[in-house]
């Protein structure tokens, strides 16, 4: 869910509006706005106005009449949790009488109980929200100031939350807290802004100060200041953000999407930037925070993700082994975190998340943490709460990736992996040679990338092919393996086309089953040692009257189609041949009129269990 708020002199409607299209990424399913001005000499003290709407931003601003004005507001675009997505679920919640307003970040872990309390005591509830609780704890709470009245309420509260809070007769502020869900405030020339990313804020400051969990923050137009929820005053000194605002636009293109995929390289060009030394056929990552002796200390890597980070990191676990021959492996943070893992003090853990918020990685790393484990981070946003509470680590330098899916980041990632590897293989046993070959395979991905998208044309004509399956297989081995899965996920997420990804070798062993002619298949197909292996899956698929699109180094002869890409090293193919699918799921969606940018059911920043 995204949260904006804003209080100052201006116009405060058009202002929310804008930060929710900023932040509508995080969710979409509903939104609403509630605002209100300071009280002028002799008056009574205006009350809060608020609309709600299902559905987009775009909805909401559909609703909100003409005449709407206001100086303070907050508002919110919501990822239902608890109750479906409708006109009263929406946030903003208000109490009875319309005093108190807050829009929530998170799941109240402990609502139903506290519902039921309330509930015997009288208090009729309007919503099936979690967060409704909050706003009924804090409008019967009899302190006096509002920041009194938010900190009782968060003292019964169990759970996850980034909050902001206005309360009618207390109109020259704004409260927020944090515990697990990003609160940024933003600090501008008599006015203050809060969100939960600075994708809402950029166009306005960059002067960000981002809240620690635990932390609370009262905003006044020309003042803000920091304490914890048990009251002790913290400072915070304002950082500038590095993202301008230019590159959260679409930029000419049609969609995020698009835009994103275009981008790559440049997006890679930045990743490799300042970090490879020539001299010694390495490179140097500086936020790594591990030196020669504890690199040579590791036994193990394991890689924690989620979604297109995990597999990110299934490739990463591949190019740790092959450069630096350090055993290592892949896993689903979300599953990571329930099986209580052992935790081994010769393991370097890296946990992968391009938002740097995803609550799944977020809570193994700090259950990692917990145990005395040493964990790296390959983060794409700057300062993002897994990028803090790491060790150390990577940045990906991706650049703001708005599209719901990743793509850019994707690649990114696995490039900072090829760093890493390099990095711990030059430390350890990988050869100067070895480390030179690397370096120049990593210089020629970005000519490389721009080569593939020019086959656009192509790969759109293949889309409308096969944009009439029910159903799409993809099939890779070893370091396609990875590739497959990330390009079935991408085709499902945004095409909703099923699609499932096998190991080459294990077709035989069951879905050769599914093979027909309605049931295409993908491979990869890299011109490595494990050509002819792929060669005869190949066979194996044509014997059974199968479709195949192959995505290889050479015409592929068993194949209907195939996708040629640019050869690179060995270890770096992976990078280069998951780029045409991008692509595929790209133009299989878009003629299939998927909404590309935010597909359904899904959210880009998935900050809660
Ligand atoms: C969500 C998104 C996925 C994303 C995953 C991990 O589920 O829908 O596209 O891969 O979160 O996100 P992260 O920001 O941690 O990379």
């Amino acid at each position: 869910c995204g949260i904006v708020g804003y209080i100052g002199k201006r116009d405060v409607a058009p202002l929310l509006l804008e930060g929710l299209q900023r932040l509508e990424y995080r969710g979409y399913d509903s939104a609403g706005i509630v605002i209100t001005s300071k009280a002028s000499a002799g008056k009574a003290a205006p009350g809060l106005k608020m609309v709600k709407a299902k559905g987009r931003v775009r909805d909401l601003e559909a609703r909100v009449p003409k005449r709407f004005a206001g100086t303070t507001g907050i508002a919110h675009t919501r990822w239902a949790t608890h109750g479906a997505p409708s006109d009263v679920n929406a946030h903003p919640h208000l109490d009875p009488e319309n005093k108190v307003a807050v829009v929530h970040n998170g799941i109240v872990d402990n609502a139903s109980e506290l519902r039921a309390k309330l509930e015997a005591d009288g208090v009729v509830f309007a919503s099936e929200t979690d967060t409704e609780v909050l706003t009924h704890l804090i409008a019967r709470s009899q302190a006096e100031k509002l920041e009194e009245k938010v900190r009782e309420a968060l003292k019964v509260v169990e759970g996850t939350y980034g909050i902001a809070v206005m309360h009618a007769d207390h109109n020259d502020r704004i409260v927020v807290a944090r515990n697990g869900s990003p609160v940024v405030l933003g600090i501008g020339e008599k006015e203050m802004f809060v969100a939960s990313d600075v994708a809402a804020l950029v166009a306005h400051t960059r002067q960000v100060v981002t809240l620690n969990d635990g932390e609370m923050a009262t905003l006044k137009a020309d003042d803000f200041r920091t304490y914890t929820t048990s009251g002790t005053r913290t400072t915070a000194t304002p950082e500038t953000v590095e993202w301008e605002a230019a590159s959260y636009d679409m930029g000419g293109h049609d969609t995020y999407m698009h835009k994103e995929i275009s981008e790559q390289p440049d997006a890679v060009d930045r990743v490799l930037r300042g970090r490879i030394d020539d001299r010694f056929s390495t490179v140097h990552l500086g936020g790594l925070n591990l030196d020669a002796r504890e690199a040579r200390g590791i036994r193990r890597v394991k890689i924690l993700g989620c979604g297109t980070s995990y597999h990110a990191g299934m490739i990463g676990a591949g190019l740790v082994e092959s450069l630096a021959r350090i055993p290592a492996d892949a896993e689903p943070a979300s599953e990571f975190r329930y099986r209580n893992p052992v935790v081994d003090p010769d393991t370097l853990y890296i946990a992968v998340s391009q938002s740097g918020e995803t609550y799944d990685v977020l809570a193994a790393v700090q259950e990692l943490k917990r145990k005395g484990a040493r964990v790296l981070g390959v983060v794409n946003v700057v300062g993002s709460a897994i990028a803090r509470e790491t060790d150390g680590g990577v940045y990906v330098h991706a650049g703001p990736e708005v599209c719901v899916v990743s793509t850019k980041c994707f690649t990114n990632t696995v490039v900072a992996f090829a760093l890493l590897a390099l990095h711990l293989g030059r430390i350890r046993d990988l050869s100067v040679a070895d480390g030179k070959r690397i370096i120049d395979g990593l210089r020629r991905l970005p000519a490389q990338i721009s080569e593939i998208l020019e086959l656009e044309d192509e790969i759109k004509k293949l889309a409308d092919l096969y944009a009439d399956a029910k159903s799409m297989m993809f099939i890779g081995r070893v370091r396609g393996y990875p590739v497959a899965l990330e390009a079935s996920l991408k085709l499902k997420e945004i095409s909703y086309i099923h699609a499932e990804a096998y190991p080459a070798s294990e077709l035989k062993h069951g879905p050769l089953a599914l093979i027909e002619p309605a049931l295409p298949t993908v491979a990869i197909v890299p011109d490595d040692e494990l050509l002819e292996k792929n060669r005869a899956a190949l066979e194996e698929v044509k014997a059974r009257s199968g479709r195949i699109l192959a995505v290889a180094h050479q015409e592929q002869e068993k194949a209907d189609h195939t996708i040629v890409v640019p050869k690179n090293e060995d270890e770096l193919d992976p990078i280069l041949m998951g780029i045409p699918l991008q692509l595929l799921a790209y133009h299989t969606a878009l003629s299939l009129g998927r909404d590309i940018d935010k597909p359904r059911n899904l959210a880009k920043s998935v900050t809660v269990e």
